[in-house]
């Protein structure tokens, strides 16, 4: 019922096979949510989602939403100064194959354990457990796993949430599955088309 090319669909692909087209794409819909900026139906559900969490006792901290082109090539080339080459290759997207580049993927962290931030051990803390739990409820998804790193290209990532909408989180979970690659029989996996 949604495309999976167009990146303006709440369903949309994007991986190292697949590319933003264009490559520069833009959202028009972006608003304010928490000191980041997401597309408007991802940032209502999101704010939903902070809502729950707060009812729990929980605060879910925001890093970064939507991240432009240029902003994405920043990100990546710094991480690649810092870490290297393979290391920037397995956790951060090249410009043009970013999620956070549709305005539909946040990364969160934990206010109760900072050093967790941007680390696996996000899992294990509060809001990383909340969050694995009860975001699916509001249309989010935990898109990159150790477990499922060969589909998605990506090493894990317990703290990138991608917004999918709701029924589709639904039919992932009815049918086993974890990426939106095996959802749809769509190409994914670690290298990218010119290598
Ligand atoms: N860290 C994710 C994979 C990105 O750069 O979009
Ligand atoms: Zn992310």
């Amino acid at each position: 019922t949604h495309s999976t090319t167009d990146p303006a669909s709440i369903w949309v692909v994007v991986n190292k096979q697949h590319p933003l087209d264009p490559l520069t794409w833009a959202p028009d819909d972006l608003v304010a949510v928490g000191g980041l900026r997401l597309r408007a139906e991802a940032a209502a559900a999101l704010q939903e989602m902070l809502d729950a969490a707060a009812a729990d006792g929980v605060r879910i901290g925001l890093r970064t939403g939507y991240r432009s082109y240029d902003q994405q090539a920043a990100v990546r080339a710094d991480l690649e100064r810092r870490r290297g080459y393979a290391h920037a290759e397995q956790y951060s997207a090249r410009p043009g194959f970013s999620e956070h580049q549709t305005g539909l993927a946040l990364d969160v962290d934990s206010p109760t354990q900072p050093g967790c931030a941007l680390r696996l051990c996000f899992a294990d803390t509060v809001e990383g457990r909340w969050v694995a739990a009860r975001a699916g409820e509001f249309g989010y998804l935990i898109r990159y796993t150790d477990d499922n790193s060969e589909v998605t290209g990506f090493g894990g990532e317990p703290w990138h949430l991608r917004y999918v909408g709701v029924e589709l989180v639904q039919h992932l979970t009815e049918n086993g599955l974890t990426t939106l690659e095996e959802a749809f029989g769509v190409t994914g996996g670690a290298s990218y088309p010119d290598g």
